[in-house]
């Protein structure tokens, strides 16, 4: 057996009502706070009551969008002025990579790009970050356990990742509740986001035995419930499996990586403000069926091909699935979620030759369990399109 290693939040507390304990969690730090919510600051408010009643004082902060490198060093500065002592977020991936990316660039003085991957010196982070405390509202990105922040780089037209093993929320408090009043598209594309997270470390080449058993339990989690809570969406119980599903994402892919659609949806995000789960929902068949086409024509020593039946077979609840059943399976799933095509979300064929090396240099793409290169992954785009 390949050696491994498993890194995540230092505590996780899941249910509905944990929110009302978010206060134990920075009970021994003293001193006022940073909160950082959402587009609509409302989802916030059983965060609010919650420091409220434990006296604890803060400074708030409004994310808005995917956020980018100079909006988080707006948020840095505000939150070393206003003295805080930690930072709290509460809402969607992008809001609590937010947070994340403000409670270390709080400690750490000087320029960010000194920290950035890619587009810039990619430096180890300096200083230990403030304490943070994750509390997603949506199931899907899994942010609440990754040690990675995505930030957008308008200028470079990329999004890239500020990433330290310290970035690790010291809590990360998963309470379904919160996601009770998603809207249906948002709660269908976050959670094939998810959906996404459990199939590229399951079938990609950094796949450990610990992110399996959690991928082989969130995922048919995902096929039991994603439909249920997009019809429902007040079911609390679908609620909390979706939840506890993309809290498995989150586990699996901070530690075994992901694979071509994380890579291909990388670069069209930077490139457009496209939802991150919408655009690897539109991505996830074509990438599949490419990945099990290469692995079927070429040499697949490790047997990926078998993880794809596997997945098939997790993912229709037949244990006679291959392959094909499963890409049938997930093309109806995603029409059913009415997740647009590429071209529908205003991608244009022309942007192929920028995306295509993008994608190729992308981290994730590393993941992958088979090199697709420019050709395949020109495909893909096609399939999508
Ligand atoms: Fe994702």
């Amino acid at each position: 057996m390949n050696p491994f290693e498993f890194a995540t939040a230092t505590r996780v507390r899941f249910g509905p009502g944990t929110v009302a304990r978010l206060a134990e969690e920075i009970s021994d730090i003293p001193g006022p706070g940073f909160l950082v919510t959402a587009r609509d600051p409302e989802r916030a408010e059983s965060v609010r009551r919650a420091l409220r009643q434990a006296g604890r004082t803060w400074t708030e902060w409004r994310n808005v969008g995917e956020p980018t490198v100079s909006a988080v060093v707006q948020g840095s500065e505000q939150a070393k002025a206003s003295g805080s002592r930690w930072v709290v977020a509460c809402g969607g991936g992008a809001t609590i990579d937010a947070g994340k990316a403000i409670a270390a660039l709080a400690t750490n003085a000087g320029d960010p790009f000194d920290f950035l991957e890619v587009v810039g010196r990619g430096l180890p982070l300096r200083a230990r970050p403030l304490p943070f405390i994750a509390i997603p509202t949506t199931a899907g990105t899994g942010a609440e356990v990754t040690r990675n922040a995505v930030l957008g780089s308008p200028e470079h037209r990329v999004k890239v990742s500020l990433r330290s093993p310290w970035m690790l929320p010291a809590a990360a408090i998963v309470d379904p509740s919160l996601s009770l009043s998603l809207p249906a598209s948002v709660t269908a594309s976050t959670g094939l986001d998810a959906l996404t997270q459990l199939l590229e470390p399951f079938v990609g080449i950094r796949a450990n035995p610990l992110t399996d058993a959690l991928c082989r339990d969130g995922l048919p989690r995902i096929t039991r419930n994603l439909e249920r809570v997009f019809e429902n969406p007040a079911e609390l119980e679908a609620r909390s499996e979706m939840a506890l599903a993309s809290l498995f994402s989150g586990m699996a892919l901070a530690n075994s990586g992901l694979g071509a659609v994380h890579g291909i949806a990388g670069p069209l995000g930077g490139m457009s403000d496209i939802p991150h789960g919408t655009l690897c929902a539109a991505l996830l068949v074509p990438v599949w069926v490419a990945n099990c086409a290469a692995l079927a024509s070429e040499r697949d020593p490790d047997n990926r091909l078998s993880r794809y039946r596997e997945a098939a077979q997790l993912l229709t609840g037949n244990p006679g699935a291959d392959t094909a059943d499963g890409a049938r399976w997930l093309a109806e799933m995603v029409g059913r979620l009415g997740i647009p095509r590429l071209r529908d979300l205003g991608v244009t064929r022309e942007s192929f030759g920028e995306i295509v090396p993008k994608a190729e240099a992308a981290s994730s793409m590393k993941g992958n369990p088979v090199r697709l290169g420019p050709q395949g992954i020109r495909e893909v785009l096609d399939a999508a399109w």
